[in-house]
């Protein structure tokens, strides 16, 4: 089938199979390379994108549910003004993503982000819940992420 949808701000079209696997649609059509699926069970979170605003897992949805609706993946956010609130968070704080899940905890971080720029540690610390780092310190990881609200706010203000 043909699929329409605006990814990453721009308006994109591509045949699918119906039962192609959005982060496969994702990686192999889109070449979205940022999207690391390792357990294609909604179990490590590394293949989260936003989906007309809102964190999802795109192991976990059939490719052709996103028809006509808006993506964004880390790709679009990595050349903003957000990433760099977001990044400079998670190095004020010692929260340091290896290269294999950075994409994923900085979506992740948006979501947070859009939904409020004053997040407390519990509501970070419930936005990773879904996913798996035997390796990050999740308690800088929440700072890093309140810093960067703190960050965007300031940024916002000064406009
Ligand atoms: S691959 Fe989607 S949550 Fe793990
Ligand atoms: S999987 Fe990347 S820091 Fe744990």
């Amino acid at each position: 089938m043909k699929l329409s949808l605006t990814l990453n701000g721009r308006a994109v079209e591509a045949d699918i199979s119906t039962s192609t696997r959005l982060v496969d649609f994702l990686r192999r059509e889109l070449q979205l390379q940022s999207l690391h699926p390792s357990c294609y069970d909604g179990q490590c979170g590394n293949c989260a994108i936003l989906l007309d605003g809102e964190l999802v897992y795109s192991c976990l949805l059939p490719g052709f549910a996103v028809q006509g609706r808006s993506i964004i993946t880390y790709e679009g956010i990595i050349d903003t003004l957000e990433y760099n609130d977001i990044i400079s968070g998670f190095h004020d704080e010692q929260a340091y993503p290896c290269t294999y899940c950075l994409s994923a905890k900085v979506v992740i971080t948006q979501s947070i982000l859009e939904s409020t720029l004053d997040p407390n540690q519990q509501e970070v610390l419930e936005a990773f819940s879904g996913t798996y780092c035997p390796c990050t310190n999740f308690h800088n990881l929440a700072r890093g992420v309140i810093r960067a609200g703190e960050y965007r706010r300031r940024r916002l203000h000064e406009r």
